[in-house]
């Protein structure tokens, strides 16, 4: 079984059973404030895990979703994945979401860093990069947290209903990650 484990949390691979958990927070406005999508219904929310189990299946695979276990409450608190977006050129992209109930621990950037350490070390990746809503201050924190470099400001890249968002690209290399270790 492929994850990572933290200090605060552990990465392990999400299953079907998993997609209560993952509407408990995927159904509230403030998770999905900035992104293309939500709030989830149950049937968006079900929907959701069920693609992620069948992309895991895919050869190559390209898309590892995990579930974030809070190690002292053992319990599903948010997710992290990582995409290869190409495989040529070893280039992964990571995402990640927690449980507002659970925001301001620390968890987010625990995730962000054993996502990048899965990406440079188990998929050999040079290049991982993340972005974000240039209004999600706490989401580029996290990305500064772990090391990535601010790289530029993607224009009108992504579509939110009937308006054209910006988002903020953070990057790392592989040496630099051996470099933070
Ligand atoms: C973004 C998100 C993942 C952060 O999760 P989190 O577990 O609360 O993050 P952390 O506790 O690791 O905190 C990260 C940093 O952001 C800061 N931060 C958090 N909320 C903030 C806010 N509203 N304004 C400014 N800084 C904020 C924290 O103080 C911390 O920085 P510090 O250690 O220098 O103090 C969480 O808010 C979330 O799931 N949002 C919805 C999904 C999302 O936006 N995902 C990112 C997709 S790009």
């Amino acid at each position: 079984m492929i994850g990572e484990t933290g200090s605060k949390v552990c990465l392990r691979e999400l299953t079907l059973d998993d997609w209560r958990d993952v509407h408990s927070y995927a159904s509230l406005p403030e998770a999905s404030r900035y992104q293309p999508w939500g709030p989830n219904t149950v049937t968006n929310s079900f929907e959701f895990v069920q693609t992620i189990i069948e992309d895991a299946m895919r050869i190559p695979r390209t898309r590892f979703v995990f579930a974030v276990i809070h190690l002292q409450q053992q319990k599903l608190v948010g997710a992290g994945e990582i995409n290869i977006r190409s495989l040529s050129n070893q280039e992964g992209e990571i995402s990640y979401i927690i449980h507002p109930d659970n925001w301001g621990q620390g968890l987010a950037s625990e995730t962000a860093g054993l996502l990048l350490q899965f990406g440079f070390h188990s998929l050999r990746l040079h290049r991982i990069f993340g972005t974000c809503d240039p209004r999600n201050i706490a989401s580029a924190r996290v990305l500064e947290k772990v090391g990535m470099i601010q790289e530029g400001k993607l224009r009108q890249n992504l579509r939110i209903g009937d308006d054209w968002r910006d988002s903020l690209l953070f990057g790392m290399l592989t040496h630099e990650w051996n470099n933070s270790l």
